[in-house]
């Protein structure tokens, strides 16, 4: 399930005045974008995330500084660090994911396939575990 997850290059147009990226849904998003948000002012050692969703497919970006994306299938866990703002990183649904190690003015935006709807966070782990048993039954 981790296989899914990939980073996106994104276009990046340089320019001695300085560069420009852009993202299109449906093109360089794989999905409709339904809400964009952005986690900002992020104290030092404070970890974000720590949850799945059932059906929110998402792209995390570090428009500036860096983080490091922890993800996790119930069975796997691997991390990237996002430190470009021309990359982005694709997560399924149905992944654990939390946020860790953001530098000092780091901003990650997340683009969402979904509006928000605290229904469809999974919050506890062993809930997410009990999710994946019943989905692949
Ligand atoms: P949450 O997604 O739990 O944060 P994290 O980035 O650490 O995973 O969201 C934190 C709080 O903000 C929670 O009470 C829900 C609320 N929230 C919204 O109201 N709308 C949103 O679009 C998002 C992402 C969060």
């Amino acid at each position: 399930m981790l296989d899914k997850l990939k980073i996106i290059d994104f276009p990046k147009i340089e320019d001695p005045r300085g560069n420009l990226t852009f993202v299109q849904q449906n093109k360089h998003i794989p999905f409709a974008i339904e809400r964009v948000y952005w986690i900002y002012d992020v104290p030092g050692g404070q970890v974000r995330g720590g949850h799945a969703f059932k059906k929110q497919q998402e792209v995390i970006v570090a428009l500036s500084g860096s983080f490091d994306v922890l993800v996790n299938n119930g069975k796997q866990e691997v991390s990237y660090t996002l430190n470009r703002s021309y990359f982005g990183l694709y997560i399924p649904n149905g992944i654990w994911r939390s946020l860790q190690n953001f530098s000092t003015n780091a901003v990650a935006l997340v683009l969402s396939s979904t509006r928000f709807s605290e229904s469809d966070y999974i919050r506890n782990y062993e809930q997410y575990k009990h999710y994946l048993n019943v989905a692949n039954e």
